[in-house]
């Protein structure tokens, strides 16, 4: 089985082949981010239109690359959301028109089932059931993934995602756009220990998120202590991130008795964070996608697809969606 993944769900324009015997075939990319940088964030419409010019060439690369005909394909997926509607908009007509005319299931992908899937593309991958951390831009979740569209949101941030903490306080320390690699760059030239930011809602039991307080915390810090100290400031910053995360991981693998964690999404390239986990979860199998996959990408769409094709459990044709429960997916056997 084959199958063509298409995202546009906010400033990648992805693409990819997957296939049941080959695995990846190929998978192309287009970020935008010089696009958005001199706005210091995504600019909705300007995204809109670039995806609209990307798509077409991208399509004829990747077919020619990977000698694949409409013949050879079993499905077209695309993300159907969550993310910027008129972005969606623009991947989803371009998928089902094309998979009406070829005459293939036009498969509507939840952008963060692929997130939480990504891993499962390398060896060894992870086996259900499993705790997964989904750290993105838009979301910062802990799911109880029992199965294939068997997930259950165990805890989730209560207003900025872990990313989106990264960019905010990337744009208040004079930072660029995205700040997550901005802010680990920055990081590396910080003093451990020089300072100590707060963990947001550890103190307190359950597994629910909040970093924009930590997001003020930073700002306040760094118009007291000044410019000179942005980089010891980038690193409690961080360091007080990733260690919240840790500390809820560790919190939901007792609550599940799980020994797996899958930790996926764009803040999952964060290198501190692979370090910070490597030390304390020497007892648990940790997962992580490829760092080409921690962010938005084709192939993990496609991927996605393609566990769904095999289990015949997917939906056509769904009109896309800004928000979409990651618990409203369909399970399958
Ligand atoms: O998964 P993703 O590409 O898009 C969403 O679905 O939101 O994640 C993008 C987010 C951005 O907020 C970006 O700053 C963050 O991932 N990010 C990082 C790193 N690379 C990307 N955050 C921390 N460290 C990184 N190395
Ligand atoms: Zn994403």
């Amino acid at each position: 089985m084959r199958v063509l993944g298409i995202e546009t769900s906010c400033d990648e324009t992805g693409m990819a082949i997957y296939d049941s015997d080959l695995g990846l075939m190929a998978h192309r990319l287009y970020s935008q981010v010089d696009l958005h940088a001199q706005y210091g964030g995504v600019v909705p419409e300007l995204a809109s239109r670039d995806h609209i010019s990307r798509l077409v060439p991208m399509i004829r690369d990747l077919m020619q690359c990977c000698q694949t005909t409409q013949q050879d394909l079993d499905g077209i997926a695309y993300t159907a959301g969550p993310g910027l509607i008129g972005a969606l908009l623009v991947g989803s007509s371009f998928a089902r028109s094309l998979a009406w005319s070829w005459d293939l299931p036009a498969m509507a992908i939840h952008h963060l089932e692929g997130h939480l899937l990504a891993p499962l593309m390398e060896k060894p991958a992870p086996t259900y059931p499993f705790l997964a951390l989904l750290v993105s831009g838009g979301h910062t979740m802990l799911v109880d993934v029992r199965g294939l569209g068997d997930y259950h949101v165990m805890g989730e941030s209560l207003d900025d995602a872990a990313g989106e903490a990264f960019d905010k306080t990337a744009k208040l320390l004079g930072l660029g756009y995205p700040g997550g690699p901005a802010i680990a760059e920055l990081a590396k030239q910080g003093e451990a220990g020089k300072y100590r930011f707060p963990r947001p809602m550890t103190q307190k039991p359950g597994l629910d998120f909040s970093f924009s307080g930590l997001k003020t915390f930073t700002l306040n810090t760094f118009q007291e202590q000044g410019a000179q100290e942005a980089a010891h400031i980038a690193h409690a910053f961080q360091e007080a991130v990733i260690d919240t995360l840790r500390i809820k991981c560790q919190r939901a693998l007792k609550e599940s008795a799980y020994q797996q964690l899958v930790i996926s999404g764009g803040v999952s390239a964060n290198i501190r964070l692979r370090e910070l986990f490597a030390q304390h979860f020497s007892d648990v199998q940790v997962f992580y996608p490829k760092l080409e996959f921690c962010t938005d990408n084709g192939a993990m769409i496609a991927f996605a697809a393609l566990m769904r094709l095999q289990d015949r459990c997917y939906e056509e044709n769904l009109p896309v969606k800004a928000r979409w429960p990651l618990e409203q997916l369909p399970t399958c056997s």
